[in-house]
Protein backbone atom coordinates (compact mmCIF):
# COMPACT_ATOMS: atom_id res chain seq x y z
CA UNK A 1 0.00 0.00 0.00
CA UNK A 2 1.27 3.11 -0.62
CA UNK A 3 2.52 5.94 1.57
CA UNK A 4 -0.25 8.66 2.83
CA UNK A 5 1.67 11.76 2.69
CA UNK A 6 -0.33 14.29 4.81
CA UNK A 7 0.07 17.44 2.70
CA UNK A 8 0.09 20.72 4.40
CA UNK A 9 -2.00 23.57 3.18
CA UNK A 10 -1.74 27.00 3.55
CA UNK A 11 -4.06 29.71 5.20
CA UNK A 12 -5.91 31.50 2.00
CA UNK A 13 -6.41 35.29 2.17
CA UNK A 14 -10.12 34.56 1.55
CA UNK A 15 -9.77 31.95 5.03
CA UNK A 16 -8.71 35.52 6.60
CA UNK A 17 -11.52 37.23 5.74
CA UNK A 18 -13.76 34.69 6.55
CA UNK A 19 -12.74 34.69 9.91
CA UNK A 20 -14.46 38.57 10.59
CA UNK A 21 -15.74 38.64 14.30
CA UNK A 22 -14.63 35.07 14.72
CA UNK A 23 -11.20 33.21 16.78
CA UNK A 24 -8.96 36.27 16.51
CA UNK A 25 -6.03 35.84 13.46
CA UNK A 26 -2.81 35.51 15.60
CA UNK A 27 -0.05 37.74 12.96
CA UNK A 28 3.61 38.32 13.62
CA UNK A 29 6.12 39.62 11.37
CA UNK A 30 8.90 37.45 10.06
CA UNK A 31 11.79 38.21 7.93
CA UNK A 32 14.27 35.18 7.97
CA UNK A 33 13.52 31.08 7.20
CA UNK A 34 14.65 30.18 10.87
CA UNK A 35 12.46 32.94 12.53
CA UNK A 36 9.09 31.32 10.11
CA UNK A 37 10.36 27.79 10.75
CA UNK A 38 9.14 28.61 14.56
CA UNK A 39 6.40 30.84 14.24
CA UNK A 40 4.64 29.67 11.25
CA UNK A 41 2.56 26.54 13.52
CA UNK A 42 1.94 29.39 16.20
CA UNK A 43 0.14 32.19 13.47
CA UNK A 44 -2.18 32.40 10.96
CA UNK A 45 -0.26 35.27 8.68
CA UNK A 46 3.52 36.02 8.67
CA UNK A 47 3.82 39.76 7.88
CA UNK A 48 7.64 40.56 5.71
CA UNK A 49 6.90 44.01 6.98
CA UNK A 50 9.05 46.74 6.01
CA UNK A 51 9.83 47.19 9.39
CA UNK A 52 12.95 44.71 8.49
CA UNK A 53 14.68 47.98 7.44
CA UNK A 54 14.73 49.19 10.82
CA UNK A 55 14.78 45.90 12.87
CA UNK A 56 17.12 43.95 10.46
CA UNK A 57 19.41 46.65 8.67
CA UNK A 58 19.67 49.27 11.57
CA UNK A 59 17.77 51.84 9.45
CA UNK A 60 16.30 55.06 11.03
CA UNK A 61 13.05 53.94 9.01
CA UNK A 62 11.60 52.26 6.74
CA UNK A 63 11.48 54.91 4.03
CA UNK A 64 14.93 53.53 2.61
CA UNK A 65 13.58 49.61 2.04
CA UNK A 66 13.47 48.63 -1.70
CA UNK A 67 11.13 46.54 -3.61
CA UNK A 68 14.59 44.11 -3.66
CA UNK A 69 14.90 43.89 -0.20
CA UNK A 70 11.16 42.36 -0.01
CA UNK A 71 11.83 39.81 -2.45
CA UNK A 72 14.73 38.53 -0.51
CA UNK A 73 13.47 38.18 3.17
CA UNK A 74 10.19 37.13 1.10
CA UNK A 75 11.64 34.54 -0.20
CA UNK A 76 13.62 33.18 3.12
CA UNK A 77 10.33 33.23 5.29
CA UNK A 78 8.22 31.39 2.19
CA UNK A 79 11.45 28.85 2.73
CA UNK A 80 10.93 28.56 6.42
CA UNK A 81 7.13 28.49 6.57
CA UNK A 82 4.55 26.14 5.10
CA UNK A 83 1.56 26.31 6.84
CA UNK A 84 0.95 30.67 7.43
CA UNK A 85 -0.55 32.92 5.25
CA UNK A 86 2.29 34.83 4.16
CA UNK A 87 2.19 38.91 3.01
CA UNK A 88 5.00 40.78 2.06
CA UNK A 89 5.19 44.67 2.74
CA UNK A 90 5.30 46.62 -0.27
CA UNK A 91 7.83 49.30 0.30
CA UNK A 92 7.93 53.23 0.01
CA UNK A 93 8.19 54.29 -3.66
CA UNK A 94 6.49 51.05 -5.32
CA UNK A 95 3.39 51.37 -5.80
CA UNK A 96 2.20 54.85 -5.30
CA UNK A 97 2.55 56.54 -8.71
CA UNK A 98 -0.07 54.60 -10.30
CA UNK A 99 -2.42 51.61 -9.44
CA UNK A 100 0.03 50.15 -12.61
CA UNK A 101 3.45 50.56 -10.86
CA UNK A 102 1.81 48.92 -8.10
CA UNK A 103 0.43 46.03 -10.05
CA UNK A 104 4.28 45.59 -11.19
CA UNK A 105 6.12 45.56 -7.94
CA UNK A 106 2.75 43.37 -6.39
CA UNK A 107 3.49 40.82 -9.62
CA UNK A 108 7.37 40.57 -8.84
CA UNK A 109 6.80 40.36 -5.02
CA UNK A 110 4.02 37.19 -6.09
CA UNK A 111 6.49 35.60 -8.76
CA UNK A 112 9.59 35.76 -6.99
CA UNK A 113 8.75 35.04 -3.56
CA UNK A 114 5.40 33.14 -3.90
CA UNK A 115 3.87 34.57 -1.18
CA UNK A 116 0.07 34.93 -1.45
CA UNK A 117 -0.60 38.62 -0.43
CA UNK A 118 0.58 41.97 -0.33
CA UNK A 119 0.10 44.98 2.00
CA UNK A 120 0.32 48.95 1.39
CA UNK A 121 -0.46 51.72 3.54
CA UNK A 122 -3.77 53.03 2.60
CA UNK A 123 -4.79 56.51 2.84
CA UNK A 124 -7.81 57.06 0.73
CA UNK A 125 -5.95 58.05 -1.93
CA UNK A 126 -4.47 54.65 -2.54
CA UNK A 127 -8.13 52.95 -2.37
CA UNK A 128 -7.96 52.63 -6.33
CA UNK A 129 -4.87 50.94 -5.97
CA UNK A 130 -6.11 48.70 -3.35
CA UNK A 131 -9.41 47.98 -6.21
CA UNK A 132 -6.76 47.55 -9.17
CA UNK A 133 -4.69 45.25 -7.50
CA UNK A 134 -7.78 42.64 -6.63
CA UNK A 135 -9.19 43.44 -9.62
CA UNK A 136 -5.93 41.59 -11.09
CA UNK A 137 -6.30 38.73 -8.68
CA UNK A 138 -3.51 39.85 -5.99
CA UNK A 139 -4.94 40.02 -2.50
CA UNK A 140 -4.18 43.09 -0.70
CA UNK A 141 -4.09 43.90 3.10
CA UNK A 142 -4.33 47.50 3.86
CA UNK A 143 -2.81 49.72 6.34
CA UNK A 144 -4.22 52.48 8.52
CA UNK A 145 -3.87 54.65 10.95
CA UNK A 146 -0.53 55.49 11.94
CA UNK A 147 1.68 54.99 8.66
CA UNK A 148 5.69 54.75 9.34
CA UNK A 149 6.21 55.51 5.55
CA UNK A 150 4.72 58.90 6.08
CA UNK A 151 6.83 59.66 8.81
CA UNK A 152 8.75 62.39 7.21
CA UNK A 153 5.47 64.22 6.54
CA UNK A 154 4.42 63.80 9.85
CA UNK A 155 7.27 64.33 11.23
CA UNK A 156 7.89 61.19 13.81
CA UNK A 157 6.07 58.40 14.64
CA UNK A 158 2.83 59.46 16.04
CA UNK A 159 -0.54 57.79 17.17
CA UNK A 160 -3.82 58.83 15.55
CA UNK A 161 -7.19 59.86 16.38
CA UNK A 162 -6.45 62.83 18.65
CA UNK A 163 -8.75 65.37 17.00
CA UNK A 164 -12.10 64.53 15.33
CA UNK A 165 -10.72 64.90 11.95
CA UNK A 166 -7.92 62.66 12.37
CA UNK A 167 -10.30 60.03 13.39
CA UNK A 168 -12.82 60.73 10.60
CA UNK A 169 -9.61 60.42 8.21
CA UNK A 170 -8.60 56.89 9.60
CA UNK A 171 -11.97 56.00 9.52
CA UNK A 172 -12.68 56.99 5.96
CA UNK A 173 -9.43 55.33 5.00
CA UNK A 174 -9.90 51.99 6.51
CA UNK A 175 -14.00 51.98 4.79
CA UNK A 176 -12.51 53.24 1.50
CA UNK A 177 -10.04 50.34 1.89
CA UNK A 178 -12.59 47.48 2.66
CA UNK A 179 -14.91 48.75 -0.27
CA UNK A 180 -12.19 48.51 -2.99
CA UNK A 181 -12.09 44.85 -1.29
CA UNK A 182 -8.67 44.70 1.26
CA UNK A 183 -9.38 41.20 3.14
CA UNK A 184 -7.68 42.41 5.64
CA UNK A 185 -7.13 45.73 7.33
CA UNK A 186 -4.32 46.55 10.38
CA UNK A 187 -5.01 49.36 12.10
CA UNK A 188 -1.69 50.68 13.82
CA UNK A 189 -1.24 53.42 16.41
CA UNK A 190 -5.07 54.90 17.10
CA UNK A 191 -6.95 55.76 19.80
CA UNK A 192 -8.05 52.58 22.02
CA UNK A 193 -11.81 54.00 21.43
CA UNK A 194 -11.23 54.03 17.31
CA UNK A 195 -10.41 51.08 16.80
CA UNK A 196 -13.64 48.83 18.21
CA UNK A 197 -15.52 52.10 15.90
CA UNK A 198 -13.16 50.58 12.92
CA UNK A 199 -13.88 47.01 13.65
CA UNK A 200 -17.61 47.15 13.26
CA UNK A 201 -17.66 49.90 10.15
CA UNK A 202 -15.93 47.57 8.16
CA UNK A 203 -16.21 44.09 6.88
CA UNK A 204 -12.92 43.19 6.39
CA UNK A 205 -11.22 41.72 9.24
CA UNK A 206 -9.20 44.22 11.49
CA UNK A 207 -5.60 43.60 13.27
CA UNK A 208 -4.55 45.62 15.68
CA UNK A 209 -1.06 46.57 16.55
CA UNK A 210 -1.28 49.77 19.32
CA UNK A 211 -4.69 49.55 18.70
CA UNK A 212 -7.37 47.64 20.84
CA UNK A 213 -8.10 44.26 22.01
CA UNK A 214 -11.53 44.95 20.14
CA UNK A 215 -9.87 44.34 16.54
CA UNK A 216 -10.56 41.03 14.79
CA UNK A 217 -6.47 39.91 15.60
CA UNK A 218 -3.69 41.55 16.80
CA UNK A 219 0.10 41.55 15.02
CA UNK A 220 3.15 42.46 16.57
CA UNK A 221 7.08 42.97 15.70
CA UNK A 222 8.43 39.56 16.50
CA UNK A 223 12.13 40.87 17.81
CA UNK A 224 10.12 43.20 20.34
CA UNK A 225 8.08 40.69 21.51
CA UNK A 226 11.01 38.65 22.06
CA UNK A 227 12.48 41.71 24.04
CA UNK A 228 15.74 41.26 21.68
CA UNK A 229 16.03 45.12 21.72
CA UNK A 230 16.41 47.85 25.57
CA UNK A 231 13.53 50.14 24.23
CA UNK A 232 10.16 48.83 23.42
CA UNK A 233 7.30 50.61 22.20
CA UNK A 234 4.16 51.12 25.16
CA UNK A 235 1.92 48.83 22.65
CA UNK A 236 4.34 46.23 22.75
CA UNK A 237 4.14 43.37 25.86
CA UNK A 238 7.51 41.27 25.88
CA UNK A 239 7.41 37.94 26.15
CA UNK A 240 11.23 36.91 26.39
CA UNK A 241 14.42 38.63 26.91
CA UNK A 242 16.61 37.00 23.96
CA UNK A 243 18.64 39.88 24.22
CA UNK A 244 19.54 38.81 27.47
CA UNK A 245 20.24 35.39 26.45
CA UNK A 246 22.71 36.20 23.62
CA UNK A 247 24.54 38.78 25.73
CA UNK A 248 25.02 35.73 28.68
CA UNK A 249 25.80 33.34 25.62
CA UNK A 250 28.17 35.23 23.72
CA UNK A 251 29.82 36.68 26.41
CA UNK A 252 30.56 33.18 27.71
CA UNK A 253 31.65 32.17 24.17
CA UNK A 254 34.42 35.33 23.97
CA UNK A 255 35.46 34.14 27.87
CA UNK A 256 36.16 30.58 26.34
CA UNK A 257 37.84 31.37 22.58
CA UNK A 258 40.24 34.29 25.23
CA UNK A 259 41.09 31.23 27.51
CA UNK A 260 41.25 28.82 24.65
CA UNK A 261 38.81 26.50 26.42
CA UNK A 262 37.11 26.25 23.21
CA UNK A 263 36.80 24.41 20.77
CA UNK A 264 37.75 21.36 22.81
CA UNK A 265 38.79 18.07 21.55
CA UNK A 266 35.69 16.73 21.02
CA UNK A 267 34.52 20.21 18.79
CA UNK A 268 37.48 19.29 16.38
CA UNK A 269 38.13 16.94 13.46
CA UNK A 270 41.15 14.79 14.02
CA UNK A 271 41.48 13.16 10.55
CA UNK A 272 43.67 10.48 9.64
CA UNK A 273 44.11 8.44 13.10
CA UNK A 274 45.66 10.94 14.57
CA UNK A 275 45.39 12.25 18.33
CA UNK A 276 43.45 16.09 19.06
CA UNK A 277 45.76 18.15 20.55
CA UNK A 278 44.87 19.28 23.83
CA UNK A 279 44.10 22.93 24.49
CA UNK A 280 46.37 25.13 26.01
CA UNK A 281 45.01 27.63 28.73
CA UNK A 282 45.11 30.62 29.21
CA UNK A 283 48.76 31.35 30.77
CA UNK A 284 50.35 29.09 28.37
CA UNK A 285 50.02 25.93 30.32
CA UNK A 286 48.30 22.29 28.59
CA UNK A 287 45.56 21.22 30.02
CA UNK A 288 44.89 17.52 29.95
O1 LIG B 1 6.24 46.69 8.70
C1 LIG B 1 5.64 46.11 9.61
O2 LIG B 1 6.21 45.31 10.35
C2 LIG B 1 4.23 46.42 9.80
C3 LIG B 1 3.57 45.92 11.03
C4 LIG B 1 4.16 46.47 12.25
C5 LIG B 1 2.11 46.07 10.98
O3 LIG B 1 3.65 47.07 9.00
Amino acid sequence: MSKQVETVRRITAPEIRGRKGGDPIVTLTAYTAPMARILDQHCDILLVGDSLGMVVHGMPNTVGVTLDMMILHGQAVMRGSERALVVVDLPFGSYETSPEQAFASASRVLKETCAQAVKVEAGVTVAPTVKFLVDRGIPVMSHVGLLPQAVNADGKFRAKGRTPEEREQVLAAARASDEAGAFAIVVEGVDESLAPEITAAVMAPTIGIGASVACDGQVLVVDDLLGLFDWTPKFVRRYGNIKGVIDEAVSKYAADVRTRRFPAAAETYVLGGGKARQPRVAGGGERG
